[in-house]
């Protein structure tokens, strides 16, 4: 099936989490701009540069980055499929250009879904998160142990890591920022009448499955 969706929401809201179930069951691509930032500041390019400071103060990398860096992912092949935008529009001007990209290759987003989580369950699902070294499978210290410890699920991998950004003082700015420049993008998909809602606090299976009935269209929320 080739969708285009948005996963809106904050910082640890389980935008990831849930952007790898549904690229799972429906064959679509997750394109993550935070991923895609932390590559390039892994590779050490000019731009992993430019955001490595920025992104450890929990603040946006520019859009003139971001923007640029979604506008080569979306052209290569295997985004023909249908792609879950996980982490990207945050602003009002990556809402903008996101439009302008989509329209000029023909597309339009089917649903921008935001996964709605209070501020105050926040610090423990970042605080908590760890990711497989190996594969990025993710998992959390309370909601999503491995079955068995200290070895991925689906890899076999037994290194972890925890990120840079992961920690209660930068969660805070992260938030802040989430409130102040990415929730003003909501009115704009809501007046392109393809904004959703699902209650992000369910258990990450229940979530799911209410994303699942709004890509499938057997739900309007
Ligand atoms: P990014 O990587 O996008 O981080 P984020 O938006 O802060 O989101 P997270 O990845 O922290 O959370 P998530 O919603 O994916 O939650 P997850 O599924 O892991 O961005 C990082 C930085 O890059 C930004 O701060 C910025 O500097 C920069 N950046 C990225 N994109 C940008 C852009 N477009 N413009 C400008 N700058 C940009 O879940 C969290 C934990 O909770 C996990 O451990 C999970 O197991 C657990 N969990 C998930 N769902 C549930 C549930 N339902 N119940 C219980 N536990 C759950």
């Amino acid at each position: 099936m080739s969708k285009h969706l948005i996963l809106l929401g904050p910082p640890g809201g389980g935008k990831g989490t849930q952007a790898k179930k549904l690229q799972e069951d429906y064959g679509l691509v997750q394109l993550s701009t935070g991923d895609m930032l932390r590559a390039a500041v892994a590779s050490g390019s000019e731009i992993g540069k430019k955001a490595k400071a920025v992104m450890e103060a929990g603040q946006l990398v520019s859009d003139d980055i971001v923007i640029g860096i979604i506008d080569e992912r979306i052209k290569q092949p295997d985004a023909k499929k249908g792609f879950i935008l996980d982490g990207f529009p945050r602003t009002v001007a990556q809402a903008e250009a996101l439009d302008k990209m989509l329209t000029a290759r023909g597309l339009k987003i089917d649903a921008a879904i935001e996964i709605r989580v209070p501020d105050s369950m926040i610090v423990e699902r970042i605080t908590g998160r760890f990711t497989c070294g190996k594969c990025g499978a993710g998992y959390h210290d309370s909601f999503q142990r491995p079955k068995v410890d200290g070895t991925c699920d689906s890899c076999g991998g037994r290194e972890f890591i925890r990120r840079a950004d992961d920690n209660a003082a930068t969660v805070q700015q992260r938030l802040d920022a989430y409130h102040a420049q990415t929730a003003p993008i909501l009115p704009f998909y809501e007046k392109k009448g393809c904004l959703r809602l699902v209650d992000g606090t369910l258990p990450i299976d229940q979530v799911t499955g209410h994303l699942k009935n709004i890509v499938e269209g057997k739900a309007v929320s």
